[in-house]
């Protein structure tokens, strides 16, 4: 009811600024809609911190290729999107209204467009194919199973296909039984040329390849599995084998504290080259998500980095990654990459030498 009236009010002051209003506006500057703001940009108010005025926040981040191509994978941030298929206001391929949380509002090509380059995908055996699904006690149901996976799948591949440069990773919460689900379904996606082997991840703390060696070979796809008998059966990485990851859901919120979940080592073992940082709650909130995408949001980084024993997060991975009241997750990874890039708080300083300007 609060919320009601809040938006009501914030309404009114969107009536109100339209006068003002003109055309590119930049972060943080009053606006209607979104097409006021500059490119990288949207129109949004953050009610939850009780802004009830829309400012021009950012959707996406500076992309590091733009200046630095030549380093480790590992010294790269992205914006990763969690549970990125579970998009507001789907209706399930089953054709069954959808009764499970949703954490992101827009497609995977759009995601993808806004510069998020990791994906955290839940896969399920499910109607005789594998979907993208949540589940009660491990069951998809069909008030729960969004749509096959392959069809964000070639989302993927047209991207990959279109845009040279890109390295992307997919996360899959792996539930997949069936025997190759996973392979059958990337090789029928046109994935598997451009998959990162296995065989070139580094085992115990490594440096990985460079970037534009990945980009040279055209191995643009990192795909890791929760489980780990693929990393054999299947030439799929078992992630943890690769990544230390703190915990997820409301205990990652908690300020001050950044120990791993169950699944992953340590956060300091740095026999694991990749760092992931979650940051969402348990349940996913459209309306808060601009609050804990923001200032807390730069706090938890700060605050994996200690406890990953002074490593910024190759991955900051949030609900609703467009929400936030100015900045928001687009923000937190560009102050990775400037500090992993060049050793400035802001990847913006960042020069294209490499050094901080
Ligand atoms: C689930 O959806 C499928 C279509 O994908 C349909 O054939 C089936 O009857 C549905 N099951 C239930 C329980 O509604």
């Amino acid at each position: 009811m609060f919320q009601r009236l809040f938006l009501l009010i914030a309404l009114l002051i969107q009536a109100f600024f339209f006068f003002e209003i003109s055309f590119a506006l930049k972060e943080g500057k009053t606006c209607l809609l979104n097409k006021n703001c500059d490119a990288g940009l949207h129109c949004e108010t953050c009610l939850a911190k009780n802004e009830l005025r829309p400012r021009c926040s950012r959707t996406q981040p500076i992309n590091p290729i733009s200046k630095v191509k030549g380093l480790p994978f590992n010294k790269y941030s992205w914006l990763t999107t969690h549970n990125s298929f579970a998009r507001l206001g789907a209706i399930s391929s089953t054709g069954s209204l959808i009764l499970a949380p949703t954490n992101q509002q827009d497609s995977i090509t759009s995601q993808l467009n806004n510069g998020v380059r990791g994906f955290m995908l839940d896969m399920y055996d499910f109607e005789n194919d594998v979907w993208l699904c949540h589940s009660f006690g491990g069951t998809c149901f069909n008030f729960t199973a969004f749509q096959p996976a392959i069809n964000v799948l070639r989302e993927f591949q047209v991207f990959l296909e279109k845009n040279k440069e890109e390295v992307v990773t997919i996360i899959i919460e792996d539930y997949v039984k069936s025997p190759k689900g996973l392979t059958k379904m990337f090789n029928a996606a046109g994935l598997q040329k451009f998959m990162f082997p296995v065989t070139r991840m580094p085992k115990n703390g490594g440096d990985w390849p460079r970037l534009d060696d990945m980009v040279q070979k055209n191995q643009r796809l990192l795909v890791f599995t929760s489980a780990s008998r693929k990393e054999a059966n299947e030439g799929i990485a078992y992630q943890w084998n690769y990544m230390v990851e703190n915990q997820y859901g409301d205990g990652g919120l908690k300020v001050g504290a950044c120990p791993n979940r169950a699944e992953s080592k340590p956060m300091n073992d740095k026999s694991k080259s990749l760092v992931l940082v979650n940051h969402f709650p348990d349940t996913a909130d459209v309306i808060v998500a601009c609050k804990q995408n923001s200032a807390s949001l730069l706090e938890s980084i700060k605050t994996c980095y200690q406890a990953a024993g002074q490593r910024w997060p190759n991955f900051i991975a949030v609900d609703f990654y467009k929400r936030s009241d100015g900045g928001g997750a687009p923000q937190a990874v560009d102050v990775a990459n400037g500090n992993l890039i060049c050793g400035c708080d802001n990847f913006a300083a960042c020069k294209v030498d490499g050094k901080c300007g």
